[in-house]
Formats: C-alpha cells, sequence, structure tokens
C-alpha cells in the first residue's frame, strides 16, 4: 500500500489500529493457489485472524475452528456451515449438541473421549456426523495410531460416522523441507494402511504445514523456491484422494499493517526513546526477541528527514518488557509521527496482553480491493472487563 494511501487513512481514523488489505489478501491466495498442484484445497484457520474469515471464505475451500467462539463469529457472518472444520482439544457435550444436529460442518476427533461423545450425540440425534481422525505428532494433540486404527475397526460400518479422513499439524514455522517431508511420507504410509484395513483409501488429508512467513527485514527465507519443492512433495504422496492445507499465518500475514502514533520523545542515559499509543499489548510478532529483531516499518511524518538517530520504539504499558523495537534508525522523529508495522496480518494482533493496564483496544479496518473502508472494530474499552460487577 503506497503512502498516499496510508496518509488518508490516518487522516480519517486514530491509532492504534489495524489495517488489513483486501488486495494483498487475494493475491496471497492466488499466489499459493499458483504454487500448489491442481486440486489441493485451502482451509483457513482463522485463529490467525478472525476479522478475515468472511473475506477468505469465498476464497478457500474451508475454514477451521476450534473453539465456540469462533464458531460464533464465522455463525454470525453466517458464513456456509458447509465450509466448517470443527477442531480444537477440548470440545464441550454442550456446544456438540449444540450444533452437530443442525450443521454440515466437519470434526475433528483430538481424543477418545471426543470421539465417543461425537458418536454418543450423532446416536442420540441420529444425525449423521463427518468426522477427520486427527493424528498426533507427539504431543497433547490427536490420536495414536493404534487408537485410530481401533476406531475404524470398530465402527467403520457405523451409518452415523462418516470417516473423511485423517487431519494432522505438527507445529508452525516449519522451514524444513526435510521435516515435511518425512511427516507427509509418515502420513502416506499410514493412509496406505488405513486403506488396507478398509478395502478403499480414506476420501481426504487435511494437512497444517504451518508454512512459515519472514516476518523481518533480514529474514532470508525464500518462500518462492520452498512451495515448489513442497508441491513436489505432494505430487510424490501415493495417497489418491483430495489433499486440503490448513494455514493461518501464510495466508493472511501479509496483508496486516498496525499503525501507531508518536505520543512522547525523550532521551535517557544517552539512549532515544519514543513512546507510541500502541504496544506489545497490541501487536506480537512471532519469534520477535528482546524487540531486537526489525520487522518492516514504514515512517509516516509531516516533517522534512533530518539526522538519522537510532530510536527506541516502546509503547504505552507500565512495564520495561514494552519495548516494540530497539534502535530503529530513523531520520528524525516528531511527535505525531505514525509508525506503520507490516507483515502484521496474523496472530499479532490477539496474542498480546490486551487487558493488561486497561488500555483500549486497537480500531480494526479492512480496506477492500476497490479502495473503499470499512470499520470492523471501533477502538473498545477494555476498562470494563477488568471492574468487578459489585459497586462499593
Ligand atoms: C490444527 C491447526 N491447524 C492449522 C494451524 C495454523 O497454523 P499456521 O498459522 O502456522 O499456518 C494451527 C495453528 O496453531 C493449528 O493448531
Amino acid at each position: 500500500m503506497d503512502k498516499a494511501v496510508m496518509s488518508h487513512l490516518l487522516s480519517e481514523h486514530a491509532t492504534p489500529m489495524y489495517l488489513f488489505d483486501g488486495d494483498a489478501l487475494q493475491q496471497r491466495v492466488s499466489y499459493l493457489r499458483s504454487k500448489l498442484p491442481q486440486g489441493v484445497g485451502l482451509c483457513y484457520a482463522i485463529k490467525a485472524n478472525p476479522f478475515l474469515a468472511g473475506y477468505l471464505s469465498p476464497l478457500v475451500e474451508r475454514l477451521e475452528l476450534c473453539s465456540p467462539g469462533e464458531y460464533r463469529i464465522c455463525e454470525e457472518q453466517n458464513l456456509p456451515t458447509s465450509q466448517f472444520v470443527v477442531s480444537g482439544v477440548y470440545k464441550t457435550p454442550d456446544f456438540i449438541q449444540n450444533i452437530l444436529p443442525y450443521s454440515p460442518a466437519i470434526f475433528t476427533v483430538e481424543s477418545m473421549e471426543q470421539f465417543h461423545l461425537l458418536h454418543r450425540t450423532a446416536q442420540e440425534s441420529g444425525s449423521p456426523v463427518a468426522l477427520l481422525l486427527r493424528l498426533t505428532s507427539g504431543n497433547q494433540f490427536g490420536l495414536e495410531q493404534e487408537e485410530i486404527t481401533s476406531i475404524l475397526t470398530q465402527y467403520q460400518n457405523d451409518p452415523l460416522l462418516h470417516f473423511k479422513g485423517i487431519q494432522y499439524f505438527s507445529g508452525t514455522q516449519k522451514t524444513s523441507l526435510k521435516r515435511l517431508a518425512r511427516e507427509l511420507t509418515k502420513v502416506d504410509e499410514f493412509l496406505q494402511a488405513l486403506e488396507a484395513l478398509l478395502g478403499h483409501p480414506m476420501e481426504e488429508l487435511e494437512f497444517g504445514p504451518g508454512f512459515p512467513v519472514g516476518y523481518y527485514v533480514d529474514d532470508t527465507f525464500q518462500e518462492g523456491e520452498f512451495l515448489d519443492e513442497f508441491a513436489q512433495l505432494l505430487q510424490n504422496m501415493t495417497f489418491s484422494g483430495t489433499i486440503t492445507l490448513e494455514l493461518g499465518r501464510s495466508l493472511v500475514a501479509h496483508c496486516g499493517t498496525y499503525f501507531t502514533q508518536v505520543v512522547d520523545l525523550k532521551r535517557n542515559h544517552k539512549q532515544n526513546y519514543a513512546i507510541v499509543d500502541g504496544g506489545i499489548h497490541q501487536l506480537v510478532y512471532y519469534g520477535q526477541s528482546m524487540a531486537m529483531k526489525l520487522p518492516p516499518i514504514r515512517h509516516i511524518t509531516k516533517h522534512s528527514p533530518g539526522n538519522e538517530e537510532p530510536w527506541n520504539i516502546c509503547g504505552s504499558l507500565c512495564t520495561i518488557n514494552d519495548i516494540l523495537v530497539k534502535q530503529l534508525p530513523l531520520p528524525s522523529l516528531h511527535i505525531g509521527d505514525v509508525l506503520a508495522f507490516e507483515r502484521a496480518g496474523a496472530y499479532c494482533m490477539t496474542e498480546g496482553i490486551s487487558l493488561f493496564l486497561s488500555r483500549d483496544l486497537p480500531a480494526i479496518l479492512y480496506r477492500h480491493p476497490d479502495g473503499t473502508v470499512d470499520e470492523l472494530r471501533p477502538h473498545l474499552e477494555t476498562y470494563p472487563l477488568n471492574t468487578p460487577n459489585q459497586k462499593k
């Protein structure tokens, strides 16, 4: 987005705020599709940015939702339930009973307990349910291979249970193609074993590759080559069913910008400090460490450039940890200047300690490809959430 567009937005909307750019989002989906083999589907894990679920819904095959709250977000926007994959380790009976009989969603199975809950609910309501059995990668998520095999052996002919396939996600920011190759081989072999058991292949593999995002200016990650090699790995699989990639950050990170304004400037012990109206409660980059890594930042100012100096950009919380970036070289900085932090479309907005100090949440804007801008959320007060109900 060019600086003129940013300046215009800032003349109409107060900081701190997030802006998600629809044009960048659409281009990103097209780019990923152009790099993946034909027929590979995309499932958007809405935890990466719940505000974008409605915009991505027409662009992807599926939406993965991991909590009743995420379900409500999609339901209230009337997104098609046939796109939903209801996932997550904690599924309550109430939640499942309230949606399973009325929704064509697919449910993932994370444990034997969840399997029995889903089966029981299907039996009690007489409603069939489509299932993806999550294979564990050796942590608290998913089922062991033996558990999946035993579920299928025992229940494959149950008319209420539609076993669609396997879900697998082992973590995020995976840059090692060797590791991804090992994982795909393991899943492929397991799917072959299941085919032998069932006498037919499973319909689907929903695979979360945890595609990496290069968040920092000195990142050397070569995305194009990486995706070409990953596409080759998919093509080498023997599995003949549909493959859907469950993605969050790789889909949305590039379309987000966080704007925060300089509200104070000072020099303490020979160091320059700029205080901004946002902070680490509103902006968290994956892998940031002691504010030493430099995300792409644009400086929006009405002043002419002066001598470049290093600035420590600090937020508005009462903690010395509230530093967004250290030693950022800037050609003079003024109160009222705005810093635009880019690649902030995924998780940055939700992973902060947003209730600390009872500061307002930032506004959320969406810029459509035609340039019109919607306010998806105004600045929101958090102090009521930290105020006891009882009056003294
Ligand atoms: C099951 C599952 N699928 C997909 C994702 C999305 O991961 P990413 O945003 O790294 O693509 C996550 C993230 O935690 C996840 O837990």
